[in-house]
């Protein structure tokens, strides 16, 4: 009896459990009187055949609504090229990219001086507290080059943060925090390009601002990280910290006793402690973050200190931490094994040191490095550092393993004065494509004038080492340069800032962008070594077939 009624519910196993449910005395309801003597079967069936069709159409109607009634939200259309110009105007080293329209592709953030806002917004300085002329902040979308916003935001020209965390009305917003030339310290809201907080400044008369904008983390405990921003003055170099979320100074200037130069660095030890590194006379100097916070509000401090380095230190005065072979130049920190190393390029050397311990790993000394260098991977998964030897004609393009400082490929491509930086972008087969600005033809003739000359930018890719691909010439002065990801994962695109050379002569200024893979058919192909694709066609093809990825 217990077998058959068991087979029945491995062949009818639901059926058993409406019969489990219907029998259950807690819930008589179910159960009419007046059904007692009838079969249950059909009815249940009936039931179970209504409620099975409701659903079937239930889910119709849903995939129906999703497919043809609810809109898909419409990807915007990314132009190609786009190109913004303005008029008489003047405009500055700086150029980043943050999604501000929230269309998930990235837009464009620069600096202009001009007497007047572009006309779509009929700002004027006079609205923001400046005199005429003066450097707006504007933000292009990234998809057609429209202006999103702009704003009047320093007098001359200014160092500037974007991505700097604020907290409005309990809400997390972020910012561009710009220091102005003379003295003005903004913050203007990323999104709406709204004016958030704005200050004077607090630096002395004289004083040269030697470090970008340094972020801290939250020392005032008001739950937004702070700024601290390095200047030399009278031979001295000063720290003053501020709160990133209303800009208010944080104490009083704190000394860091020694003389600088420009290059400072923020510095996390594997401790997690907080130094800043500059270069000092023929030196690594070093402060710690947490005394100089102790030093400015003559109270405690939330930071910590490295026990490590504070032995490296001299205790009662900041100052030398490691003497370096011959000025140090540029100042990076670069992912090591545990946490950041330091790469140091001094006028004799370029190498790489513990982040921890200061022992240097390797040190490549065959070069004279005039740039900062870049990172970016030659082998798959491997970090390379691309170097600059000399300057003009004699100048050579270098990749050393980062791990080992071996050299990994060297190319002669003569620089001209006012090339933007080199840039690298990921590729999706974990090695790097390269863009390098210079002038192939350069080579065995004169140096051309440097204003009428065209500036050519090249891209490299390692899988095609012998080859160099002239994607664009520009003959306009390049105040800047990019090669990004406007669209995660999507297109690789360059964007250009062109401007007047001098300050002091306003002119055309245009930010430009271009699509990699537009500018590639109609590139020249340069043959640096025998091998490769054999037609140019093939070569093209090569690089058009690139992916690239976001990095992570
Ligand atoms: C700037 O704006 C003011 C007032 O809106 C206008 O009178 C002036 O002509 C403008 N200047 C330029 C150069 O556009
Ligand atoms: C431009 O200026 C006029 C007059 O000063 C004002 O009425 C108008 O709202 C302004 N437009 C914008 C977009 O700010
Ligand atoms: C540019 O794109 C933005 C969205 O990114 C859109 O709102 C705007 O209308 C576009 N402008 C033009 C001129 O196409
Ligand atoms: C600023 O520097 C100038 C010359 O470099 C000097 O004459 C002047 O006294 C300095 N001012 C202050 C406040 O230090
Ligand atoms: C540490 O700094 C003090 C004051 O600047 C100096 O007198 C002393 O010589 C320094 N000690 C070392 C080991 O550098
Ligand atoms: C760097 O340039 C110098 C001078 O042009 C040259 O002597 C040296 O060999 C170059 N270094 C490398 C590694 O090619
Ligand atoms: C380079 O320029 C100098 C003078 O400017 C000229 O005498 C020389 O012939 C030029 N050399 C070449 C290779 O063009
Ligand atoms: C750049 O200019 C040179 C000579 O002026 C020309 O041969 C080359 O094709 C140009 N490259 C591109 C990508 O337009």
């Amino acid at each position: 009896m217990t077998d058959s009624k068991d087979l029945e519910a491995e062949i009818h196993p639901l059926k058993n459990e409406d019969k489990k449910l219907q029998e259950n005395p807690g819930k008589p309801a179910n159960t009419g009187d007046g059904l007692k003597g009838l079969p249950r079967q059909p009815r249940v069936s009936r039931c179970r055949t209504v409620a099975f069709f409701l659903s079937l159409f239930f889910c119709l109607f849903v995939v129906f609504v999703v497919s043809f009634i609810i809109p898909c939200p419409d990807r915007p259309v990314s132009q190609g090229v786009w190109r913004t110009d303005y008029s008489a105007a003047v405009t500055y080293d700086f150029l980043a990219t943050e999604d501000i329209n929230r269309d998930r592709i990235q837009d464009v953030l620069f600096l202009y001086k001009n007497t007047n806002g572009s006309n779509s917004f009929n700002l004027s300085c006079t609205d923001e507290g400046f005199s005429s002329p003066c450097t707006f902040v504007a933000a292009l979308s990234g998809a057609n080059g429209s202006v999103l916003w702009e704003r009047p935001a320093a007098q001359d020209g200014a160092l500037v943060q974007c991505s700097v965390p604020q907290l409005q009305a309990r809400r997390t917003s972020s910012a561009c925090v710009l220091v102005g030339r003379p003295g003005s310290f903004v913050a203007v809201d990323l999104f709406t390009g709204e004016t958030l907080w704005s200050h004077p400044s607090s630096f002395g008369r004289n004083a040269s601002i030697l470090s970008s904008l340094l972020q801290l983390p939250d020392v005032d405990a008001d739950g937004a990280p702070d700024l601290l921003v390095l200047t030399q003055e009278e031979k001295e170099v000063g720290g003053y910290i501020y709160s990133g979320s209303t800009g208010h100074q944080i104490g009083h200037r704190g000394s860091l006793g020694v003389g600088g130069t420009a290059g400072s660095l923020l510095h996390v030890t594997r401790a997690g402690a907080h130094y800043i590194l500059f270069p000092c006379a023929g030196s690594l100097c070093g402060c710690s973050v947490k005394g100089l916070h102790e030093k400015a509000t003559g109270g405690g401090s939330p930071l910590k200190r490295d026990p490590l380095w504070e032995g490296m230190l001299n205790a009662t005065a900041p100052g030398p931490l490691w003497r370096s072979p011959g000025a140090i130049h540029y100042l990076m920190n670069v992912p090591g094994k545990a946490g950041e190393d330091l790469l140091l390029v001094s006028s004799e050397a370029c190498m790489l040191v513990d982040g921890q311990d200061l022992v240097p790993r390797w040190t490549f000394s065959a070069a004279q490095v005039s740039r900062k260098p870049i990172l970016g991977h030659y082998k798959p998964d491997t970090l390379a550092v691309v170097i600059e030897n000399g300057t003009g004609v004699d100048r050579q393009i270098l990749f050393l393993d980062l791990s080992t400082g071996a050299l990994l490929w060297n190319q002669a491509l003569p620089g001209l004065p006012g090339d933007p930086p080199s840039a690298s972008l990921p590729t999706a087969d974990h090695r790097s494509a390269f863009f390098f600005w210079g002038l192939h033809e350069l080579m065995g003739t004169n140096q051309t004038e440097p204003r009428d000359a065209q500036h050519s930018l090249y891209m490299f890719h390692p899988t095609l080492p012998g080859v160099l691909l002239e994607l664009a010439n520009i003959s306009a002065n390049i105040v800047a340069f990019q090669a990004v990801l406007l669209e995660p994962s999507r297109h690789a695109a360059c964007v250009f800032l062109t401007g007047p050379t001098s300050p002091d002569t306003p002119g055309m200024v245009s930010v430009a962008k271009h699509k990699v893979r537009d500018l590639v058919p109609s590139g020249r192909v340069v043959r640096l070594a025998e091998g490769g694709p054999d037609s140019d066609q093939a070569v093209r093809d090569r690089f058009s077939r690139l992916r690239y990825r976001s990095e992570a």
